[in-house]
């Protein structure tokens, strides 16, 4: 018998991925950048065991047993034994490749909420299996077949992911650019507008969105081209007021192309926009006091909640604006109000 068990946080896009060239093989539209979580934080946590007593696959999210039939995961499955019996051909002895395997997943944070549940989730798998199985090389193109986002999660720190160009992905790969110190004691606050699962989910709005948005076309060849480099520019100049900017405007951009498709696919709330403003009302004040350095971003999946970049020293501030303008519910216990807003590390 082998197990193995490993944890992957989840990953927020600064330059979204949103739009996919091939929906099979997940090759995006068009390249995109992310932040790490810490490792400790949201994380999915994933154990797979193969056994030869074991008689058939049995797979279990979130403590309900589901069918492992699921396509994405049979993807990842099948990669990672091609690669296996590579290797195996390369000599090594046991058959391990019939025997059955159980996968135990388990997120720490709401599932399928536009918080980047899949990707941490299948970072982790395709990393536990990668060492059950004694693969080497890039997972990152494996993990990108579970959920596109997934790819990024495999590295911490800024991680950018090239779209690549040839036809079967193999150049679609995740590379980290960046340590997750690369702006010191940033921190991360996670604002839970609405933890139940997403009405469109990611593959349908962004197939809607490549079939119906014209603003999509200009976000694609134009936009989000010019905005990759000068997102690259301010990451490698340190430039945390540039690289605010730039994170708003491209999930700005992201969920304008969203409303632009036809019927239009909605994820932000009231409650988003009440958030984004707040940041921008923050971000004014900083302006006049001419302290932009302590400047906060915020950015949206594809749900309601907001992340918050937000650097260190301000992030009590941050945290008590918060509590004055979005006050617990009366519904709302005190440890679900605090759940809701948390201020995690990159790692
Ligand atoms: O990887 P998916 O299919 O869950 O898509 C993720 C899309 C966004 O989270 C909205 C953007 C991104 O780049 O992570």
């Amino acid at each position: 018998m082998k197990t193995v068990t490993c944890t992957a946080p989840v990953n927020i896009a600064v330059i979204k991925y949103w739009g996919k060239r091939d929906e099979k093989l997940i090759l995006p539209l068009n390249d995109s950048i992310s932040f790490t979580l810490s490792q400790d934080d949201m994380c999915a946590k994933t154990t797979v065991t193969i056994s030869p007593k074991f008689t058939e696959d049995k797979f279990w999210l979130n403590g309900k047993e589901e069918s492992l039939e699921n396509p994405r995961i049979q993807n990842c499955l099948k990669e990672i034994r091609r690669r296996a019996s590579k290797r195996k051909l390369e000599g090594s002895a046991e058959d391990i490749l019939n025997w059955h395997i159980h996968i135990c997943s388990a997120n720490n944070f709401p599932t399928a909420a536009g918080l980047a549940s899949s990707a941490a989730g299948y970072a982790c798998l395709v990393y536990a299996l990668g060492q059950v199985y004694g693969i080497e090389g890039d997972l990152s193109s494996i993990a990108r077949q579970g959920s596109g986002s997934a790819c990024r999660s495999i590295y911490g720190g800024l991680v950018r992911w090239h779209k690549g160009e040839l036809e079967d992905g193999t150049d679609s790969i995740a590379r980290p650019i960046a340590p997750a110190d690369h702006f010191p004691n940033l921190r991360v606050i996670i604002c839970v507008a609405n933890s139940e699962r997403k009405k469109t989910g990611s593959t349908d709005g962004m197939r809607q969105t490549v079939q119906t948005s014209k603003l999509m076309q200009h976000r694609i060849k134009e936009s989000v081209v010019s905005r990759m480099e000068s997102m690259i520019k301010a990451i490698k100049d340190k430039n945390w007021p540039a690289f605010c900017d730039l994170t708003m405007a491209d999930s700005n951009e992201m969920h304008a192309v969203c409303q632009d498709t036809f019927p239009p696919c909605v994820y932000m709330t009231d409650t988003s926009h009440a958030v984004a403003n707040l940041v921008h009302q923050y971000n004014d004040l900083k302006i006049s006091q001419r302290d932009i350095n302590h400047k906060v971003c915020y950015t949206f999946d594809a749900g309601p909640n907001a992340c918050l970049f937000v650097p260190g020293a301000v992030v009590e501030e941050v945290l008590a604006l918060l509590l004055f303008a979005f006050p617990p519910s009366s519904s709302q216990s005190p440890a679900e109000y605090v759940r809701g807003i948390q201020a995690h590390p990159v790692t």
